[in-house]
């Protein structure tokens, strides 16, 4: 009777076919839970006459295992059939797009500048945009009433002692002039900062090039035959460079850097207000003072500095009418740039 019984449930298991998680669990339900069919055989075990315990239990035990192997079979199968639904890849599918970037034109410039000068043998240093007094103006030769010190032109995190946004990238230069020992050939490029409302022509934060050339020797001709190199190089072989008398604390003499209009060829127009020269930037020989704070002997070495606008020769080189287009990220503009030659 038990033994038909068994025999009964194994071709019920043996018929049972699972392709799916569902019906994997009916067949668990069915036969192996609590409740279930093989569990019921075990119940109606504990009535079956002692003579016949040993072979009915062997038959039961058999029905167990069977039913449990192929529960077991069928679960690792649908595992891998979900695993490799997955990872099948579907090659004609059209791929998904993804547009490639492009680089900032203050970027470009950038790398532009550090190439030009990398190869007359200047290396790259940087320096904290956050600055103390210090760096930014005292080591500058900034007396202490200076008017760029004042509220609307920097940007003070804390006072006394100072701590400011740098002003400039001149700060650099002191940074540098503190750890290295001359002869010194440095660029300097980053960040600066200024109390400005902004505007199609101003800007809080812009970028700066600072360079510095510290030697024996080295002089005003030296400072402006660079420069000549770089202009031409930047901008192309025809255009002209000039030196307008100017002043820096630091610097001495000083000079604003112009360089002919690439707009109108020098003719005059709208971008350089019809005068022909457009201005990049400020330039002078190192003042003794500046040295001898950093502990360079300023009567053995001499120096040069120079600083240049990246906003200002991006619009140059780009013809950029308005500054705030590089910073309000529009693709449409910023994808128009791919290399700056
Ligand atoms: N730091 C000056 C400025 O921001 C530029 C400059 C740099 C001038 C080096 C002379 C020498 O205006």
């Amino acid at each position: 009777m038990m033994l038909e019984k068994i025999k009964e449930i194994q071709e019920e298991v043996e018929k049972f076919s699972v392709d799916t998680k569902e019906q994997l669990e009916n067949f668990r339900l069915s036969f192996l839970s609590r409740n279930g069919k093989v569990s019921a055989l075990f119940d109606d075990f504990k009535q079956v006459a002692g003579d016949q315990k040993r072979a009915v239990g062997q038959e039961l035990n058999k029905l167990k295992k069977l039913a449990e192997e192929r529960f077991s079979t069928w679960q690792s199968s649908l595992e891998n059939t979900t695993q490799d639904q997955k990872s099948r890849l579907d090659l004609s599918l059209p791929v998904v797009p993804f547009t490639l970037g492009s680089r900032h034109p203050i970027t470009l410039v950038r790398e532009r500048i550090i190439q030009i000068f990398e190869r007359m043998g200047f290396s790259v240093s940087e320096g904290p945009e956050i600055e103390d007094d210090w760096h930014n103006f005292s080591a500058l030769n900034f007396p202490p009433d200076h008017p760029a010190r004042e509220m609307q032109d920097t940007f003070f995190i804390e006072k006394n002692p100072d701590i400011t946004l740098r002003t400039h990238t001149s700060s650099v230069q002191v940074r540098v002039m503190e750890t290295t020992k001359p002869p010194i050939r440095t660029l300097s490029p980053g960040r600066v900062f200024r109390n400005e409302a902004i505007s199609a022509r101003a800007h809080c934060v812009f970028h700066q090039v600072e360079g510095m050339y510290i030697d024996k020797n080295v002089s005003f001709a030296d400072l402006k035959n660079t420069l000549y190199h770089f202009v031409k190089e930047m901008f192309g072989k025809d255009t002209k460079i000039r030196f307008r008398p100017s002043f820096f604390p630091f610097t001495e003499p000083s000079a604003e850097i112009d360089i002919s209009c690439i707009i109108c060829k020098g003719k005059g127009c709208r971008i350089c207000k019809q005068s022909g020269w457009v201005e990049i930037g400020g330039a002078g020989m190192m003042h003794p003072n500046v040295l001898e704070n950093s502990k360079i002997d300023s009567s053995v070495y001499s120096g040069f500095a120079f600083g240049m606008g990246l906003e200002r020769m991006s619009m140059l080189k780009y013809q950029i009418n308005d500054l705030r287009l590089f910073t309000e990220n529009d693709v449409r503009f910023l994808r128009q740039f791919t290399a700056a030659e």
